[in-house]
């Protein structure tokens, strides 16, 4: 019997026009660009600083270009998945917003929260209601506002962060092309090293929360970096070996964009050829969720049908995970 693959049909991301440069962040706190360069990867990221405008906001622009180039009328798609920790409120969620916006009228949508793997969650999940057939098209996006919960006192998180948002088209695929398999893992043991501690049912906003800066992300980088190295890493080599890969079988590799050095080091441990691993983080810095779809849209125009792809992402949680797809256009 044929499986019904989800593949991949059309990708769009959306930055927002306002950058932050490394010199421009050397004005906000004592660090400079010779650090933020070697130490990350990063010369610049992407500001959303106009009032009012949220996650949704953000994500708008790339699902109504994904609408256009994919010649997708907003009535056909039947579900939407947001992967984000930035929604534009605690509830309800983000999905829903953009859906509204994109004119979106007969799909079911809700967020998925799982950090830096937010938009690998939402992705996979989306397939798994394709292959049973009961959707025909969904919408995965991911889409961070970093910068509405970074600390711009903080050295440590805010050269990190920016904001940005991508989305992908998902349909049947009948020729083979799509998701293949996947690898998700979770330990909720790591939450105090990456997390925004004030805010939730366990600790609501109080004035004295904001006044010691709860309301931000706070992050212990060395064991971040440590597990997200590992956790790429292993969950790649479990994927390839499950389906009989070997790394020279794989066209791209696709890692979370948190930090040059974690993607180097990813691919090191993968002894795999670093000219075949995306990288945008330069240019954009660690958009959360946003990284995974904004590379794939940097990268479109070189990808082609059959292209064995391997997506992997770590982020808070900790969640992490790798997921195997061939690419169908
Ligand atoms: O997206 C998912 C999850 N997030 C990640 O994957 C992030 C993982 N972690 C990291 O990427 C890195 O740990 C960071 C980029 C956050 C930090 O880099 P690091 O090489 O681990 O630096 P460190 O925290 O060990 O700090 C080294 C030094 C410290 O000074 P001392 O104590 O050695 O004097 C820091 O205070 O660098 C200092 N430092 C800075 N100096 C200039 C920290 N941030 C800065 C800065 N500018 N922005």
């Amino acid at each position: 019997m044929s499986v019904l693959k989800a593949a991949i049909t059309g990708v769009a991301a959306s930055v927002p026009d306002n950058i932050m440069t490394n010199h421009d962040l050397e004005k906000l706190v004592d660090t400079n660009d010779e650090w933020i360069t070697s130490r990350t990867g990063i010369k610049q990221r992407h500001i959303l600083n106009t009032p009012g405008k949220g996650t949704s906001d953000l994500s708008l622009p790339a699902v109504l270009e994904l609408l256009e180039k994919t010649n997708t009328d907003p009535s056909e798609v039947d579900m939407l998945i947001c992967g984000t920790v930035t929604g534009d409120f605690v509830f309800p969620d983000t999905a829903n917003q953009i859906a509204h916006k994109a004119g979106i009228k007969n799909a079911f949508c809700y967020d998925i929260n799982a950090a830096c793997s937010g938009f690998l969650y939402a992705l996979t999940t989306a397939a798994k209601f394709i292959e049973t057939g009961s959707v025909k098209k969904a919408i995965v996006v991911g889409a961070d506002k970093m910068s509405s919960i970074v600390d711009y006192t903080d050295r440590t998180t805010c050269v990190i962060f920016g904001d940005g948002a991508g989305a992908v088209l998902l349909e049947p695929n009948e020729e083979g092309h799509g998701l293949h398999d996947f690898i998700f893992k979770g330990d909720g043991s790591g939450a105090e090293y990456l997390y925004q501690k004030s805010g939730g049912s366990i600790s609501p906003s109080t004035h004295t929360t904001v006044d010691n800066r709860e309301h931000f992300v706070s992050q212990n980088g060395r064991p971040v970096f440590k597990a997200a190295v590992n956790g790429m890493t292993s969950t790649v080599k479990e994927v390839l070996e499950r389906n009989n890969l070997s790394k020279e079988d794989i066209d791209w590799l696709v890692p979370h964009q948190a930090n040059l050095r974690i993607i180097n080091s990813v691919a090191d441990m993968l002894d795999f050829p670093i000219e075949k691993v995306m990288q945008t983080i330069e240019n954009y810095g660690n958009t959360t969720a946003g990284t995974l779809p904004i590379c794939l849209n940097e990268y479109e125009k070189t990808l082609k049908k059959g292209d064995k792809i391997m997506l992997t992402a770590f982020g808070g949680g900790f969640t992490w995970g790798s997921t195997y797809l061939t690419w169908a256009y």
